[in-house]
């Protein structure tokens, strides 16, 4: 009774059966490595705890942050997007601070769009953008993610007839980690113009870079008509902290900050004072955690190769998007993979209809954890039927 449709829209997830398989592996006397789930296993950079210890010492935090308590956030934002991807952003009316990218993407939804507009999403995509979409009750479109475009959305292939009011992408990409060029977010940009879109553009990786690789941001094609969301989480190793941040048209960021103002009060003052010292961070202390995740896919993909998976070399993100020869049901096989193994991995469906051939690792475990990983997960047959 006590259940309003937008809730009742909001789908579950196969965590839940990853969970419960998990559960059985141990009571099974089995040793678990957990690889499902896509939260950093590393730890801030120093200088960024001791700035939240510093600030729960001070009483000035403790009240309630007004927006005007925001602007040191907003100018370490700014400054990080200037200094980092030469994209001018005004912090008065371009940034907000977020309570992470998941909460920005919900209110910004609901800021920007009314009940059954339409919005692009990837498929396969980041399980939450759907809850996201129901909350704001939105009609869905998918836009396949194929590996043989790398992928990347065919934007010129979406029917005319079809008008989104807003379109997310996502690159580095979760689950996929395929990256996308500043050529990519320029037509995006530009294709979205013209059909009177928002790009909304969800960048949690943006650090999260290997080698020499760099990611752009989607502001470089501009800021009219796009809004990217930005988070602590992944680059700076502070998903418990709950802090990012929305850049971009300015319109959009006031509707943003109507929404919110009802919502919140912006994250603890002592939480932006360390993001904000964060965004400011030279590479070899903000970009610490980056070769971290580079050796352990060094030491992963390899690994799954000599499977005989496919696995793409990923340039960016925490994970990695394998796709297993004759798999046809991902989810009773990261099931059955836990049960017999206790390695635990995301099934593919888990983000979309284009995921069911594919698994995703997180790589949060050390290089010695993820090769002995492969090792058990060579034991198991892709499907029932080939037992
Ligand atoms: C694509 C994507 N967006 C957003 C998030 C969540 O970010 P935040 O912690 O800032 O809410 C994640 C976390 O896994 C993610 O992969």
């Amino acid at each position: 009774m006590w259940e309003s449709k937008r809730a009742a829209a909001v789908p579950g997830s196969v965590f839940a059966l990853m969970d419960a398989a998990k559960s059985r592996a141990r009571s099974s006397g089995l040793e678990i490595i957990d690889l499902s789930i896509g939260s950093s296993d590393l730890a801030p950079p120093e200088a960024v705890l001791e700035e939240l210890r510093a600030a729960t010492r001070d009483p000035g935090t403790y009240r309630y942050p007004l927006f005007s308590d925001t602007a040191p956030l907003r100018t370490a934002a700014a400054g990080y997007l200037a200094r980092r991807f030469g994209v001018p952003v005004n912090p008065e009316t371009e940034v907000l601070p977020l309570i992470g990218a998941q909460e920005g993407l919900t209110h910004l939804l609901m800021a920007v769009t009314d009940p059954g507009d339409t919005l692009l999403l990837p498929d396969p995509g980041y399980p939450p953008y759907l809850g996201a979409a129901a909350v704001a009750g939105l009609n869905v479109v998918t836009l396949p993610l194929r590996p043989e475009r790398g992928f990347l959305p065919d934007l010129e292939g979406v029917p005319g007839t079809v008008r989104p009011r807003a379109l997310l992408l996502n690159y580095p990409n979760n689950p996929t980690s395929a990256v996308a060029d500043r050529a990519f977010f320029e037509h995006a940009a530009d294709w979205a113009r013209r059909r009177g879109t928002l790009l909304i553009h969800d960048h949690p990786y943006a650090e999260l870079t290997f080698g020499d690789y760099r990611a752009p941001s989607a502001l470089e094609a501009g800021g009219e008509g796009v809004v990217e969301l930005h988070s602590l989480s992944k680059t700076h190793h502070m998903g418990g902290f709950r802090v990012g941040f929305a850049a971009g048209d300015a319109r959009a960021i006031a509707a943003l900050a109507r929404v919110k103002g009802a919502v919140d009060f912006h994250p603890y003052l002592g939480i932006q004072r360390a993001a904000a010292l964060a965004l400011g961070l030279p590479d070899e202390l903000g970009r610490a955690g980056a070769a971290t995740f580079q050796a352990r896919r060094d030491a992963l993909v390899p690994a799954l190769r000599e499977l005989g998976w496919q696995v793409a070399l990923p340039q960016a993100s925490m994970y990695a998007w394998a796709q297993v020869p004759g798999l046809q049901d991902s989810v009773a096989f990261a099931v059955r993979a836990a049960e017999q193994t206790g390695v635990a991995i995301s099934p593919g469906r888990a983000f979309g209809t284009l995921g069911e051939s594919f698994v995703r690792f997180a790589l949060v475990q050390p290089p010695e954890v993820l090769r002995e990983a492969a090792r058990r997960l060579g034991t198991v047959a892709p499907d029932r039927a080939a037992l």
